[in-house]
């Protein structure tokens, strides 16, 4: 098949503000679902790092060996979390997304052992409890896309004394949403449900909203995060 042309960094950055601003989750997907064929080659217009920069969270935060544990990669998209994580030495993979258009992209791949269509927010993952050694979700904790109302759901799949790894942005749209999943975050480490164990600010995280990053309303210009927590050994009511 032949390429398609590489877009301006301005048209890739009008295609995820569309996003952003999407109306309703199911037009979100959509959009998804159109942008498929070309997301990876407008996220490397973006230098969109998100993937490598939560990859290296998890490997660094991980102490179990990455060869045996089963990894569940949620909003997968076309699989850059994956090819990230393979490079640390994970290999047991399963992927879930909302888009099937970026479901078969990951598939393509060849890297995950189970691919499921899941819409977060509207539906439990279809996942066993206590399942997964680790639970990782990037560039999808954000308004408009997946609510921060689903963190308890991926605690729920992840293994007691298991790792979850997210990411967010601190892009001017996003700062409300950012706010609402630290209330989540804190109000479950004060049950003693997970445990923070790395923050990582980055400013670097990607073309389209790094420029934003001065109202970022953390002190440093951060323009994203990723953060890894183990969870508790008690029981998550999701
Ligand atoms: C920016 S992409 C990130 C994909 C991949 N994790 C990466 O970093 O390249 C966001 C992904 O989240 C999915 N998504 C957004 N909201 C969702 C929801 N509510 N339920 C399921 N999937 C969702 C989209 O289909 C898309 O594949």
């Amino acid at each position: 098949a032949m390429a398609c042309p590489q877009r301006s960094l301005a048209q890739v950055q009008e295609r995820v503000s569309a996003v952003h601003h999407s109306s309703s989750l199911s037009q979100q997907i959509c959009l998804y679902d159109d942008w498929a064929p070309e997301y990876e080659q407008d996220v490397r217009v973006l230098e969109y790092r998100a993937p490598q920069l939560a990859a290296a969270c998890l490997a660094a935060a991980f102490s179990a060996l990455p060869h045996e544990a089963v990894v569940l990669d949620v909003a997968c998209g076309t699989g850059l979390v994956c090819q990230e994580l393979q490079k640390w030495g994970f290999c047991r993979m399963h992927g879930m997304d909302g888009s099937m258009g970026m479901l078969e992209r990951a598939r393509r791949k060849g890297l995950y052992q189970e691919l499921k269509q899941c819409i977060l927010g509207q539906e439990p993952l279809p996942a066993p409890t206590g399942h997964y050694d680790a639970v990782i979700i990037v560039g999808a904790l954000s308004v408009g896309q997946v609510p921060s109302s689903v963190i308890p759901e991926l605690l729920r799949v992840t293994k007691p004394g298991g790792m979850v790894c997210l990411t967010t942005r601190y892009n001017m749209i996003n700062l409300p949403y950012v706010a609402e999943l630290r209330a989540v975050l804190d109000g479950l480490e004060q049950r003693g449900l997970w445990e923070k164990i790395t923050v990582q600010e980055a400013d670097e995280w990607e073309r389209a909203t790094s420029a934003l990053a001065s109202y970022s309303h953390r002190s440093s210009s951060a323009a994203g995060l990723s953060q890894c927590a183990r969870r508790g050994h008690e029981a998550v009511s999701t």
